[in-house]
């Protein structure tokens, strides 16, 4: 029995809800949508984290435009330096954006060390931006966050259906919480992908379309506020799932 387990559940207590951003494949909006999600919370004064636990593939940060890394501040625990109104934890602060190879137990360890000593204290939300669908590490952090309420990101690519499906229905397995989809990167339709989740019992929570100027937007925090892709994230925090 690791004692960490039960410090992590202290830990996350003062902390109304957590969302985590999964999917099937990379590359597909997660770490965009958690990252603008936690910026229009704090835009509406929330109290909010943003937990980056893809430490194999660490990028909010460069969204964010943080470029300066220390080392958190530690007062009984590490206290998350707050960035444009957010507090947000990286393992960027530890490896200075260099390379963090990391197997097996290993991960784990790392997963449970950071959650047993962040100290959020009290949060409205805290957003996860999580690895790739039902990676190793991902396991790790959906059976040690316990209470964590899951939005899909998908794309309509043909090819990562099947793999957000299996997520999905790993979750429902489970007994996880799915708050719903955001289906992202839409540039001929996304029928074949709404098919699935309504097959599959899933709300869609936002539509966002490819957007060839959303690149120039990444690390430039006023930009960003002002893509479709953060207009429709804006409109996906008045739905339903979201007033609870
Ligand atoms: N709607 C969009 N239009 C255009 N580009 C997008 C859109 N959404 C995301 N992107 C781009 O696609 C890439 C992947 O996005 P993002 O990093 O948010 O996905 P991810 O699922 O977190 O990826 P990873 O698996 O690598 O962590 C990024 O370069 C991002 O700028
Ligand atoms: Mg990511």
């Amino acid at each position: 029995m690791d004692p960490r387990k039960d410090v992590i559940e202290e830990r996350l207590q003062g902390i109304k809800r957590i969302i985590a951003i999964t999917g099937g494949k990379g590359g597909i909006g997660k770490t965009s949508i958690a990252t603008l999600l936690a910026l229009k919370f704090a835009e509406k004064h929330k109290k909010v984290g943003l937990f980056d636990l893809d430490f194999s593939g660490p990028s909010a940060h460069i969204l964010l435009n943080k470029k300066k890394f220390d080392f958190p501040e530690e007062e009984n625990g590490i206290i998350p330096p707050t960035v444009h109104g957010i507090k947000f934890m990286t393992i960027v602060d530890y490896t200075k954006e260099n390379p963090s190879p990391m197997r097996g137990i290993d991960v784990t360890n790392a997963i449970l060390e950071i959650l047993a000593i962040t100290r959020w204290d009290k949060l409205d939300y805290l957003i996860i931006d999580m690895p790739p669908g039902i990676s190793d590490p991902a396991l790790d952090i959906m059976k040690m966050i316990k209470r964590a309420e899951f939005i899909i990101a998908a794309t309509p690519s043909k090819i990562s259906i099947p793999e957000v499906a299996n997520t999905i229905k790993f979750l429902q397995n489970t007994k996880k919480s799915i708050m719903g989809s955001v289906i992202n990167m839409i540039f001929k339709g996304s029928a074949q992908l709404e098919e699935k989740l309504e097959e599959l019992d899933v709300d869609v929570l936002a539509k966002i379309d490819f957007d060839e100027d959303y690149e120039d937007a990444v690390g430039n925090i006023a930009k960003l506020r002002q893509t479709a892709f953060a207009q429709k994230i804006e409109e996906m925090t008045k739905e339903l799932p979201f007033r609870k």
